[in-house]
């Protein structure tokens, strides 16, 4: 069984992955990074030429594809837009969701050009898109982690609670 990390953008979801790869020496699948291999073309371009639901879409599918290989798998923020990839997780007893202040991945993301749902956003609608979408993490993760601290914490809890 995969351990599933989400959260929202920002939250170090990467970086806990990779934490988590190398403990476990199991390989960290990054499903942004998967897709843009796969594609050819980088996220705000596949937002752009063919509209965020294909993405979701695209999202989907590498789900689908590495959830049972006994990996670790870092999505994107927005995975939980799609009701699809929420059943899989779901299903899933290691999906995990990092936890942070929204005013603290503010200062992080919102500069980001590679992130069009952040991107030039405002604290206000960044906050009104953290609200909408913890109810969707909380929905589908049985386990919460505080992502308010050092990586190697985050990381720690997740091991001893496997
Ligand atoms: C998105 C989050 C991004 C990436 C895409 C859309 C979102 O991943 O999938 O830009 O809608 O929250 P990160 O959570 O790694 O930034």
């Amino acid at each position: 069984m995969s351990i599933v990390l989400v959260g929202f953008m920002g939250v170090g979801k990467t970086t806990i992955g990779n934490l988590l790869s190398e403990h476990y020496d199991k390989p960290l699948v990054d499903i942004d990074t998967y897709i843009v291999e796969t594609t050819q073309l980088p996220i705000p371009q596949i937002f752009e030429k063919y509209g965020e639901a294909y993405f979701r879409d695209l999202e989907y599918q590498a789900l689908q594809k590495w959830i049972d290989k006994d990996v670790v798998i870092s999505t994107g923020g927005g995975i939980i837009e799609s009701e699809l990839s929420k059943d899989i997780l779901k299903g899933n007893v290691n999906t995990f969701w990092l936890k942070c202040d929204i005013e603290i991945l503010f200062n992080r993301i919102n500069h980001d050009h590679n992130r069009p749902n952040a991107s030039g956003r405002s604290l206000n609608e960044l906050k009104a898109l953290y609200s909408k979408r913890e109810l969707s993490y909380n929905e589908i993760a049985f386990k919460h982690i505080d992502a308010n601290r050092p990586k190697e914490v985050v990381a720690s809890e997740i091991i001893e609670s496997l």
